[in-house]
């Protein structure tokens, strides 16, 4: 192989690509861990599960932008059920959460049978908001599905204590702001939003706090 036909950037990429595929199979090697009742063994296992969790997507993202550098920016859409999206979500979820949070689902009884997104996108615009549900809220964590004029809306709810306002202020800006992590998760969600286009409409991501945080996608 030349030097030339195998740059920096795809080595990097190769590199994100094997550390991701080592992580998943930590975490399912994690997974076959018994939980036994005490929460000197439990809870550690659990952080670690998270993390492990968190960390893949996060790994996830990067090879996207890896991708999204080279020139494929546009969503790969097809046709999905919106109900095995929130089914295979709520899967994840519950894995993660385990008997820390309950999970709900919501599905709205005029949701089509199919719709049309760009899945892996839309699977890590989602798993951000529900990482932070994991991180934030106090028991309950609730996604829902529901179709509004034509738009897909999906939605993360939990009962944490509400998105900070300078967080909501700056997303409703379009600036950065101050956050306990990176702070790219919401953005980055919102990026994804605005990827999905259909008949000249854009999608937005929304922020708002109800009886806690709601991260609602509209999709066109
Ligand atoms: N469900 C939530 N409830 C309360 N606050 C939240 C919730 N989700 C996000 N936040 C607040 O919004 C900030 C920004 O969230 P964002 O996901 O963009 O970044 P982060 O979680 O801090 O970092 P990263 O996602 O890189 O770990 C968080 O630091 C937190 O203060
Ligand atoms: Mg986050």
């Amino acid at each position: 192989m030349s030097a030339n036909s195998f740059d920096n950037a795809d080595f990097q990429a190769a590199l994100v690509h094997e550390l991701k595929n080592h992580l998943g199979l930590l975490g399912m090697t994690l997974d076959r861990i018994p939980r036994c009742g005490d929460p000197d063994h439990d809870e550690p296992l659990d952080a670690a599960r998270l993390l492990c969790e968190d960390v893949t997507d996060r790994l996830r993202q990067a090879l996207w932008l890896y991708k999204s550098d080279k020139g494929v920016r546009s969503p790969n859409v097809d046709a999905y059920s919106p109900h095995d999206l929130i089914a295979e979500l709520a899967a994840r979820t519950r894995a993660l959460a385990r008997d820390r949070f309950s999970v709900e689902t919501r599905l709205s009884e005029v949701l089509p049978a199919v719709v049309f997104l760009d899945r892996e996108l839309v699977e890590m615009a989602m798993m951000n908001a529900i990482q932070n549900s994991l991180a934030y809220a106090h028991r309950r964590i609730a996604l829902e599905a529901d179709a509004q004029d034509g738009w897909l809306v999906l939605t993360v709810r939990d009962d944490s204590d509400g998105y900070p306002d300078h967080v909501l202020d700056s997303m409703a800006a379009g600036r950065a702001y101050r956050a306990h992590g990176t702070g790219l998760g919401l953005q980055f969600a919102r990026l994804i939003a605005q990827l999905h286009e259909n008949r000249g409409r854009a999608g937005t991501l929304e922020l708002a706090n109800e009886s806690g945080a709601v991260f609602r996608l509209r999709l066109p």
